[in-house]
């Protein structure tokens, strides 16, 4: 791997346990900690054990079962919550205290009526007695992208000096973006005294949608962890999502020299076990794995990708773990999709023939949402009856198995789940026997 290695940091089952209707228990908490572990994350945030004896609970199981990855704590700036981190961090192979308090004017005036001389004071004095009781202890500013820039840098660097290797710059409410977000980051790296003794790492809150943008940003500028969640979940709109971060860097590390420790093909299966586990499914365009992130319906798309998948994928499904594209049936579909489904079901049309069951396919298709095999199938036999069956000898086993089963799903674009099946060679022979041009082969297919 090339360029500089960004830590992952989830906090899925803190922050993103937070979000309304989120909640796990314990055994759920554990199941979701190992899967986490196959990922590869860097650090687990396993809870914040002062919020309720089930949250110490979650900690201390997740430490004990799950030894590979840092396990973090979270506690306020206050003895009571530091000590009770600790404890239920006893049994983590490698225990973190993350250490929050809130230094922005809008929150120390109003929800904990301090001075900047007393936060700074709490602030230094907490992350020393976290350093009593585990080496590794991280810091962050609450709501630091509304605080005073010189006044941050100062907190920054009193925690330095008490003892924090992470210096976590939280956007809290979502409400930086990028270019701004990056520069305070670039701007901590440059004016910090001892920054170089602290990696320094971004948590942002998708208010504005720009979580993910934020974190690339600071990146970018020089943060070495990013904190994020599976499926974006989290307070309000969410945390960044970790599947995005991960995937944007991967995709575009001709932008981004960075890379990390994340095995992408485990993306899909883990935001599956948690929308499984909290009974919230994501939005189908929800990017990398939401139901649609590799379905095509439009017959441009469709021809494209049956010539070739470069043509309108930027990743193979299977790079995070999607057993394989889709190619839907609907009114925008074209023949050449139509076409690789009848021979799919067992049928082969030559072009004016499959030109037939295309009008009816349309008109259906205006009137229903998605056309089913069991619709296509009526569709062909209304036309033409069983006489364009392909003789069995040539119908593959997969194929035979659908037409039985009268298969709804799965719809597979291409049967089996290697790239290697998306080859332009492999599609061809397994759709039309005519000849035409590429050009009219592009109309034909819309
Ligand atoms: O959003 C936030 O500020 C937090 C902190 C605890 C890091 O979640
Ligand atoms: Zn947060």
């Amino acid at each position: 791997m090339e360029g500089k290695r960004i830590t992952i940091f989830d906090t899925t089952l803190r922050d993103g346990e937070q979000s309304p209707g989120c909640s796990m228990n314990v055994q759920e908490k554990v199941r979701l900690g190992r899967q986490l572990d196959q990922l590869g994350v860097d650090v687990i945030e396993a809870g914040f054990p002062i919020a309720s004896d089930g949250d110490f609970a979650a900690v201390q199981a997740i430490a004990a079962a799950v030894p590979r990855p840092i396990i973090a704590g979270l506690a306020r700036a206050a003895r009571h919550d530091i000590e009770r981190a600790a404890k239920a961090l006893e049994s983590a192979i490698r225990p973190r205290i993350h250490v929050v308090l809130a230094t922005s004017d809008i929150h120390l005036q109003h929800k904990l009526r301090i001075s900047h001389q007393q936060c700074l004071e709490q602030a230094a004095n907490s992350v020393r007695l976290a350093r009593t009781l585990c080496d590794d202890v991280e810091f962050s500013p609450e709501d630091a992208t509304r605080t005073d820039p010189e006044f941050l840098f100062q907190v920054l660097e009193a925690v330095i000096e008490a003892g924090a290797s992470t210096l976590n710059i939280p956007d809290t409410v979502g409400y930086t973006v990028p270019a701004e977000f990056g520069d305070l980051i670039r701007s901590i790296r440059e004016r910090v005294r001892g920054v170089e003794r602290a990696t320094i790492s971004a948590h942002c809150h998708n208010d504005l949608g720009l979580a993910v943008a934020n974190s690339l940003a600071a990146i970018a500028n020089g943060a070495g962890q990013v904190e994020c969640t599976i499926n974006g979940i989290g307070e309000r709109a969410g945390n960044a999502s970790l599947e995005e971060i991960v995937m944007a860097l991967r995709v575009r590390a001709d932008k981004y020299a960075y890379y990390t420790a994340i095995a992408t093909e485990q993306l899909y299966p883990t935001s599956q076990m948690l929308q499984e586990i909290t009974e919230i499914s994501v939005q189908p365009n929800k990017a990398i794995i939401g139901r649609n992130a590799f379905a095509h319906e439009a017959g441009i798309h469709q021809d494209g990708m049956l010539k070739n998948r470069l043509t309108y994928e930027i990743m193979t499904p299977q790079s995070v773990g999607v057993p394989d594209s889709k190619l839907v049936l609907g009114k925008h579909s074209g023949r050449h999709a139509l076409s690789l489904r009848c021979e799919q079901l067992g049928y082969h049309f030559e072009r004016r023939e499959l030109d037939e069951i295309y009008r009816k396919f349309v008109v259906l298709a205006d009137q229903i949402k998605h056309v089913h095999d069991h619709h296509l199938l009526e569709v062909i036999r209304e036309a033409y009856g069983e006489s364009h069956r392909i003789p069995p000898g040539r119908v593959t086993a997969e194929h035979a198995e659908a037409v039985a089963a009268g298969a709804e799903e799965p719809r597979r674009l291409f049967p089996g789940s290697v790239p290697a099946e998306f080859s332009a060679a492999t599609l061809s022979a397994g759709v039309s026997s005519e000849r035409h041009s590429e050009q009219e082969d592009y109309l034909w297919g819309v």
